[in-house]
């Protein structure tokens, strides 16, 4: 039988990236950062001097990025390394993440990243982060979780995570940015972001981690 899928869906500042990677480390499973790879396409093509509208151009580029992820030492931030090039950092901002959510929307993109996301499920287990992981990519996944929480709150912890990134932000410009790239990701035609109809809705808002870790943890059963 095909290793099982733990899928973790949401919008940005949801708390999914830091969940998944909690959930990963305590069942030993692998971790898939679904939206790195969208960045490094929308960071490639960037790179290139691509217009991100152009989505035959657009399409070639995510066909030919070469994007693989390096674990680092003492427990480290995984790098995500991008056509030779650790490009990390500047994956990180939100002008990444908007470049991501503009290349996002195009579906031939979409499809180039299909078989490097699928080819994370093996064994002992996957933990896959994501917008369309339990819609879309592994629609058959045992386990399903969709998290949600107050725009507020997730601007609030976006800007909290890229401060201690040393990113100089602001709390108002980001709220408006996550909004626009959420109502953006949320209403395209393809793979839109919403919960599948067999996901586990969690609000973490006002929740602790450990809390929502237990909640979703509870959801994997043997
Ligand atoms: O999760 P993250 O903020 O890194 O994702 C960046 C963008 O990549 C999202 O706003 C979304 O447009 C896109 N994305 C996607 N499908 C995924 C993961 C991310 O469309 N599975």
């Amino acid at each position: 039988p095909p290793a099982p899928v733990l899928t973790i869906d949401g919008p940005s500042g949801s708390g999914k990236g830091t969940i998944s990677r909690l959930v990963a480390e305590h069942l030993g499973w692998r971790l898939l950062d679904s939206g790195a790879l969208y960045r490094a396409v929308g960071y490639a093509a960037g790179a290139a001097g691509l217009d991100l509208s152009d989505a035959e151009a657009v399409t070639r580029c995510a066909e030919s990025t070469r994007i693989h992820f390096r674990a680092a030492p003492n427990d480290g931030e995984t790098r995500v390394i991008v056509n030779g090039h650790d490009a990390t950092d500047e994956l990180r901002t939100e002008t990444a993440g908007a470049a991501a959510s503009a290349i996002a929307s195009i579906p031939s993109v979409r499809k180039a990243l299909v078989d490097l996301q699928l080819s994370f499920r093996k064994a002992p287990g996957l933990v896959a982060d994501g917008r369309d992981m339990g819609t879309v990519i592994f629609p058959d996944a045992p386990f399903k979780v969709f998290l949600t929480a107050s725009a507020a709150e997730r601007a609030k912890r976006r800007y909290k995570q890229l401060k201690e990134k040393g990113l100089s932000v602001t709390l108002a410009s980001l709220q408006s940015e996550i909004e626009a790239r959420d109502t953006r990701d949320a209403s395209r035609a393809v793979a839109p972001l919403k919960p599948a109809a067999d996901a586990l809705l969690v609000d973490t808002t006002g929740m602790g981690i450990e809390d929502v870790v237990a909640k979703v943890l509870a959801v994997v059963k043997p």
